[in-house]
């Protein structure tokens, strides 16, 4: 048995500790792991290196992916579809196990449709994947704006100043929510619900002259929106092979009103890709080795077309257009916590 790996599109804390627990996993099955560089352009280019316990060594800790990342998109490419399945058959690949977000597993899924076996494994510091409470990625991110958001408290205080942190998330807030709920944060903006900046501009004034907090601490998803406009902020013209927009300038927007409407100091910090790398939580390690683990034995069982998943901290597995079916927004109990402490 020959089983491909690759890791695709934005990179995430937990990548390497799943490809090190398929490679182990797999091991033990005594098959062989060739992991494609560079997501699906590795195997389009046949591009890939042999995985074993030696090549896996000393990487559960470390961030990014041994393996390289990219936003290729094979169906987008003149005869790339085509090239996919030619390559996997001449390499003798039995079962892919392709880790990603909603673009990755996107194409995975079409290719499994076109006969290819696979299991895809969740990845995304945004969480907006289906059918899995969490993905790789997302707790490290958590952690990353909360250690954030305390420092920025300090010296808010200290400079009675409002402080925007913008955060990642495209369509969802996962990572704001739970990041501004670690970090205590006094107002949370996300993609799902468009703000009214005049709302804004009143809590922030409600805190000072009415609790005397004479400092306030916002965080904002890249993807929010104020209702006033129709689309997020966008960084510049232009779009990748999955027709993404470069998100960003929402913090410095808000920023903006606050000085310009209020007179009070207002500073952004973007925190961006810092969010993405560094070393894997605790969680995020373990949640990458189960998931990693669980893909072999889906694929030792001839269960195809699926996702593996966690899903009350129980490791399953769930058809890849069930977890495609949209971006999952966060969790609206979540958000409404949030607000008591505002
Ligand atoms: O992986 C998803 C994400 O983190 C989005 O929140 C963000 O918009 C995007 O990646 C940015 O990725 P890059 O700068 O690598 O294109």
């Amino acid at each position: 048995m020959r089983i491909g790996v690759l890791t695709g599109g934005g990179d995430a804390p937990g990548l390497n500790a799943a490809i090190r627990a398929i490679t182990r996993k797999a091991g033990h099955e005594g098959w062989e792991v060739l992991g494609f560089r560079n997501g699906w352009l590795g195997v389009l280019e046949r591009d890939y290196i042999p995985l074993d316990r030696d090549t896996v060594k000393g990487i559960l800790p470390r961030g990014g992916t041994i393996l390289g990342t990219s936003r290729t998109n094979p169906y987008k490419r003149r005869g790339g579809p085509e090239k996919l399945l030619r390559n996997l058959e001449r390499l003798g690949v039995d079962a892919l196990t392709p880790i990603g977000g909603e673009d990755t597993l996107g194409v995975a899924l079409r290719l499994s449709q076109q006969g290819v076996p696979l299991v895809g494994v969740p990845k995304t510091i945004d969480n907006d994947l289906f059918e899995t409470d969490y993905t790789i990625g997302l707790s490290t991110a958590v952690e990353t704006v909360s250690d954030a958001l305390d420092r920025l408290h300090s010296t808010a205080e200290a400079h009675h100043r409002v402080m925007v942190l913008e955060v990642m998330g495209r369509h969802a807030g996962w990572i704001a929510t739970l990041g501004g709920l670690a970090g205590g944060a006094d107002l949370i903006l996300t993609p799902e619900v468009p703000f009214v900046v005049e709302e804004v501009l009143l809590h922030i004034r409600r805190r000072h002259e009415e609790l005397r907090r004479m400092f306030s601490v916002i965080v904002v998803a890249e993807g929010a929106r104020p209702k006033e406009l129709e689309s997020s902020i966008v960084q510049e013209a232009g779009v990748d092979e999955f027709g993404h927009t470069r998100l960003g300038g929402i913090g410095e927007f808000i920023a903006h009103q606050i000085e310009k409407l209020m007179g009070y100091e207002a500073r952004v910090t973007v925190l961006g890709h810092l969010q993405r790398g560094g070393s894997p939580s605790s969680f995020d390690r373990i949640l990458a080795t189960r998931l990693g683990a669980a893909a072999v034995d889906m694929v030792k069982e001839g269960t195809f077309g699926v996702m593996v998943a966690l899903k009350s901290n129980r490791i399953t597995s769930v058809p890849l257009e069930k977890a495609l079916r949209g971006s999952r927004s966060v969790d609206l109990d979540l958000y409404q916590l949030a607000h008591y402490f505002y």
